[in-house]
């Protein structure tokens, strides 16, 4: 029987209004948000994926958007207590929501935090004001503070910030006042992305000017740099935290864990612990017909064959400054390591991974050609 964690992952599909650089599954607003009716949709989508998990308990919760932050307190008491009545959640799962600093009104982090979630995850982008405009964004840089200074009134000390870098006509100068800011604010978790331009985004069909390649090279190296001497230690591909403060959600899809995933286009993967067999499934993406009661909340789903397992492994687990262990690598895919030796040896005498004792991990050249690393996989 194999012995795979479980993390729940809800989604919220609505915004203030759209990021031009976002693809995200999120909608601008219009009027006002059914919050009732999502609600029970959501737990109905539980209670629909539930016979595939039984006997199971949930080890972390993740709240994203969207802006999740753009729902009471309220609600999420009537979903947490919804949840509770369907599937456990280990007494000390961390269960984190994503905010947007626009939205947030006096006393809203203290009801968060009434109804068990105990992890921030703030979206800031960046401090600069003129770079917060031209990211579309709601808010301005006293926002955050103020945000900040509401989650730790609110005893949620376990936040995370994300920022960009790479911004139109960002200078390296500014990229590093962005992190020195955060990190002023002592969060324990930093991701910190490279601005990418998404098909199907406002930013891929009017591109604005962003740095160049030996510009953004120079930009991760200094903020490498500057984030490991103030003590956040890169665990993955843009993750940074401070010691013990990874995200264990993140790390239960990076170490291919399994999750529900509940919501408007929310993607859940679950394996049966009996036969190993994998299953990918999703949620109708669209709001509107994902609150229809009359429509299935189905999207589709389908069956990861063995072949592809390894793969889709890699994908994950290779993101981590970690890399994984041998015995993890079977305890999580229910194969034997011996079939993709062969594989591995060849990678590493490419440079692109190195074995370390029983642990496999991403060279520095590895880590930066990832895609040449998986294309070995498939
Ligand atoms: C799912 S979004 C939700 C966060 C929240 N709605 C907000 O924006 O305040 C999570 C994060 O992904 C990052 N992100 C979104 N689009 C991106 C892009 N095109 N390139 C790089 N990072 C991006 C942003 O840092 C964002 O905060
Ligand atoms: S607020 Fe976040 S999820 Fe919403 S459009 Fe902007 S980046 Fe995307």
């Amino acid at each position: 029987m194999l012995n795979i964690p479980l993390s729940l992952y809800i989604h919220v599909p609505w915004c203030v209004k759209k990021c031009p650089y976002c693809d995200f599954n999120s909608h601008a607003q219009s009027g006002e948000l059914p919050e009732k009716t999502y609600v029970e949709r959501l737990l109905q989508d539980l209670a629909n994926d539930l016979p595939r998990v039984a006997g199971r308990e949930i080890q972390t919760v993740f709240i994203g958007g969207g802006t999740p932050s753009l729902f009471s307190p309220e609600s999420y008491r009537r979903l947490f207590a919804g949840i509770r009545e369907q599937i456990t959640i280990a007494p000390d799962a961390e269960i984190t929501l994503e905010a947007n600093p626009g939205t947030i009104e006096h006393g809203q982090f203290t009801g968060y935090r009434e109804v068990g979630i105990n992890r921030i995850s703030l979206g800031v982008q960046s401090f600069n004001n003129d770079h917060l405009k031209k990211l579309g964004r709601i808010h301005r840089d006293e926002e955050v503070l103020r945000a900040v200074a509401e989650l730790k009134a609110a005893g949620l000390n376990n936040f995370n910030l994300d920022l960009m870098h790479g911004l139109p006509d960002q200078a390296q100068a500014q990229a590093m006042e962005d992190l020195r800011r955060a990190i002023e604010l002592q969060p324990t978790h930093l991701s910190w992305y490279q601005l990418t331009l998404e098909p199907n985004t406002v930013f891929y069909s009017k591109p604005p000017k962003l740095p160049d390649d030996d510009q953004l090279a120079d930009i991760e190296e200094a903020g490498k740099i500057l984030l490991q001497k103030a003590g956040y230690r890169q665990y993955e591909t843009s993750a940074y935290a401070q010691s013990n403060k990874q995200c264990r959600h993140n790390l239960n899809y990076w170490r291919f864990g399994d999750y529900l995933g509940i919501g408007a286009g929310a993607h859940g993967k679950l394996t049966d612990l009996t036969t190993g067999q994998i299953t990918r499934l999703w949620k109708k993406k669209q709001p509107k017909a994902y609150l229809d009661v009359t429509q299935s909340l189905i999207g589709g789903e389908e069956r990861i064959a063995s072949v592809a397992i390894p793969f889709e492994f890699m994908l994950n687990a290779l993101r981590l400054s970690e890399g994984f262990s041998i015995e993890h690598y079977q305890q999580a895919t229910g194969l034997s390591f011996e079939a993709i030796t062969p594989i591995v040896a060849q990678a590493i005498q490419r440079g692109l991974l190195q074995q370390v004792e029983q642990q496999i991990i991403p060279t520095e050249l590895g880590a930066q050609f990832l895609n040449e690393t998986l294309l070995l996989f498939q």
